[in-house]
């Protein structure tokens, strides 16, 4: 008798950890007995007849764990795209559902396992609805979905953002400057709450608690004032004013996009204070980079329960972690549910207890 086999993708924005949870695929598979065969380009891997696959080996899943991006490639945009960049959900059209199903015949998936993003696994349940035989296995730095307590590249970017900000500071310190730092972070703040707290920022901004440049300004005139002569901002890429602005910057190809916040920041504020202003874009090098040891834990984790779902065939089901564990959810139920930053959550209250200013 052949083999059973589970199909594997990695779609939307890389991530450090996404390895690691290939890697938990393939060893747990194996232990049961089963292939894996891994998908190109995320979803797209499913168009070309025969599908765009690779198999995963002891070979080529060894020493993949400790690093960052992701073996199989993935893909941010394309056929199988269910979420519009504002947030509404697209159709994914018939004859590439049909495509997809004719490989995944052909290739006698048992399994499919998804690794990506709301906008993922928002396809995945469209696929699962028309009968393909689904797992999720939820992945964003960001930190805000809110069917799972944590996502591993969430502490990678932190680590990221804590490096940076401890090396900023000696220039801030030495020049005397306001220094700020734009980090990702869409919807939600937890990438400068935490990075901020960690490297000893003076002020964060985030989408969930709005700021008044007024008050930015004000604060740095009252630490000059008390002789701390140098600033540190975090500022998340989605936070905005309490007139609700937000910043967006065109790409070549048209497409808005976030951006800009730091900078508008930086230049209001230095003239209104006079103070010498840098700003610093992190960017991408926050999803780049090995992942930390515990996004390497939680992806080797998030793989080894994947495979479980597979095999108990609870498809439709998303891995999560809650309470130490990590447990199943209906991808149904986890889908367009954000997890922010409560304002009045106790690490915003920790962090205003140790001085740190949110500009509001
Ligand atoms: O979802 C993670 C994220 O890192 C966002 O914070 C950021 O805006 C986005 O991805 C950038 O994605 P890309 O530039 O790769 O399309």
């Amino acid at each position: 008798m052949s083999r059973k086999r589970i199909g594997v993708l990695t779609s939307g924005g890389d991530c450090p950890g996404l390895n690691a949870v290939l890697r938990g695929i393939f060893c747990s598979a194996e232990e049961q007995g089963w292939e894996v065969l891994g998908f190109r380009d995320g979803f797209e891997g499913m168009l070309p007849d025969g599908g765009d696959v690779i198999p995963l080996t002891r070979e080529n899943t060894a020493g993949i764990m400790q690093t960052g991006g992701t073996i199989l490639g993935t893909t941010n945009k394309g056929h199988f795209t269910s979420k519009a960049a504002g947030g509404d959900r697209m159709v994914i059209p018939d004859e590439v559902i049909a495509r997809a199903s004719k490989t995944c015949r052909d290739l006698d998936l048992s399994a499919i396992i998804a690794i990506g993003g709301d906008g993922s696994m928002s396809t995945s349940l469209q696929l699962y609805r028309a009968g393909f035989p689904m797992i999720g296995v939820p992945k964003t730095i960001d930190n805000d979905l809110e069917a799972t307590a944590m996502t591993f590249g969430f502490d990678s970017a932190v680590a990221c953002v804590t490096d940076a900000l401890d090396r900023l500071h000696t220039t801030a310190a030495s020049h005397k400057r306001l220094l700020v730092v734009q980090v990702m972070g869409r919807h939600a703040g937890w990438i400068a709450l935490w990075g901020g707290i960690a490297g000893a920022a003076d002020i964060i901004l985030i989408p969930e608690i709005p700021f008044s440049l007024e008050k930015v300004a004000e604060e740095v005139q009252r630490r000059d004032a008390e002789g701390f002569k140098s600033t540190l901002l975090v500022v998340a890429e989605g936070a905005r004013t309490q007139h609700g602005q937000q910043f967006r910057k065109q790409s070549a190809s048209g497409e808005w996009r976030l951006g800009g916040v730091g900078e508008m920041i930086a230049h209001e504020v230095e003239h209104r204070t006079g103070k010498e202003t840098r700003t610093c874009v992190l960017g991408h090098l926050q999803r780049g980079g090995d992942p930390t040891s515990l996004d390497r834990i939680l992806g080797i984790r998030f793989g080894v329960k994947a495979v479980q779902l597979a095999t108990e065939e609870k498809f439709g089901t998303m891995v999560s972690y809650q309470n130490q564990d990590v447990m199943e959810v209906p991808i149904a139920e986890a889908i367009h549910r954000l997890k922010r930053v409560a304002p009045d959550c106790q690490l915003v209250g920790t962090a205003r207890a140790v001085g740190i200013s949110f500009g509001d």
